[in-house]
């Protein structure tokens, strides 16, 4: 017997940021193990994200009691070690609680490339768990599936929902629709090669290692207060200097720790970002776990912005994307 369902699902761009996990903090900055350490994947700091279009991830399952284990194919080829463990532990997990005992055939394809700068992990966990859900035949709410797309990747709860979207401890939630601000997201690509330290390592060494972990732990929830705030009154200018100064603490604190994201390009982004604005365009970056820039403008700045982007030194193309929906089921 099988059952089989697809979803899609998009990338999301934090403009307050998520860096640091309550487990870790709990031992690294002396908080004390609480009842919700553990394997949970909890964010130590909430977080503010914008879903965008544009770019997707389309996810199958199909369970089959035929098969003798589960077969995962990633953009066509099949996936190992760590990357396949990662996808069969959201299998076990729906098992677990679910009494589903098939194994699983688990196709999962990027309509753009990983290195294009934006996470592959987010689309990627969005999209495969709310596929695993359906065809367990799970009648999940959308809080559930985020939960379980969490433990895979933090930043795939929040791909879950559409618009704008808070991830405060466990629990993601729509803060605004897509139309509750226009909004255009300026992906500027610096580098094809993958990142040198992934997010989970890097944000584990920062707790460990940087002198202000407690300073990032300490401020980044009252960032995301200002940044919240400043979203729902629709102030544009105030979510762009805000989002910048969440990212540069971010980074700010995991370069402390040694672990630096940037290359030139980056910084030479920035400085483009500095001069539009001070020529009086409003634009505004945020940078995730490497070297890419993603610069936040209004949408009748784009024509303006993105040539002065693409003739940055080192900048390797410009991808464009816009405010999108959430994780949905669709035809297999
Ligand atoms: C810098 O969600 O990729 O993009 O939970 O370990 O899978 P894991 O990390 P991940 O981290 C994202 C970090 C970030 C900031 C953000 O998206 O909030």
């Amino acid at each position: 017997m099988t059952t089989e369902a697809t979803a899609i699902a998009h990338p999301n761009v934090a403009l307050s940021k998520y860096w640091g996990k309550r487990e870790e903090v709990a031992g690294a900055v002396g908080l004390g193990a609480g009842p919700l350490s553990g394997p949970a994947n909890i964010p130590a700091v909430p977080s503010l994200s914008v879903t965008l279009e544009g770019l997707t991830t389309r996810a199958t399952v199909r369970f089959d009691t035929s098969l003798a284990e589960d077969r995962v194919t990633l953009d066509g080829a099949a996936a190992r070690g760590q990357a396949r463990a990662r996808v069969v532990d959201m299998l076990d997990r729906v098992r677990l609680v679910s009494g589903e005992t098939r194994r699983a055939e688990v196709a999962s394809r990027n309509d753009f490339p990983t290195a294009s700068g934006l996470a592959s992990s987010a689309s990627g966990f969005a999209a495969l768990a709310l596929a695993v859900v359906r065809a367990a035949r799970l009648d999940w709410d959308a809080a559930r599936v985020s939960d379980l797309a969490r433990r895979s990747s933090v930043s795939a709860a929040r791909s879950i929902l559409g618009g704008f979207v808070e991830l405060d401890g466990p629990v993601a939630r729509q803060v605004a629709p897509r139309d509750h601000l226009p909004l255009a997201v300026l992906v500027c690509v610096t580098s094809e090669g993958p990142k040198m330290v992934g997010s989970t390592e890097g944000m584990r060494r920062t707790m460990e290692r940087s002198p202000f972990a407690r300073a990032w732990l300490d401020e980044a929830p009252k960032l995301h207060a200002a940044l919240r705030e400043a979203l729902l009154a629709r102030d544009f200018d105030k979510v762009g200097e805000l989002a910048e100064a969440s990212a540069l603490a971010m980074h700010a604190s995991a370069i402390s720790a040694g672990v630096v994201y940037w290359n030139g390009a980056t910084i030479e982004v920035l400085s483009t970002v500095r001069a539009l604005r001070d020529a009086g365009t409003p634009a505004y970056a945020t940078i995730d776990a490497g070297p890419h820039v993603k610069v936040l403008v209004r949408p009748e700045d784009v024509a303006r912005v993105r040539p002065a982007l693409e003739s940055t030194a080192g900048v390797l193309r410009v991808i464009e994307a816009r405010v999108g929906e959430g994780a949905r089921l669709v035809e297999s």
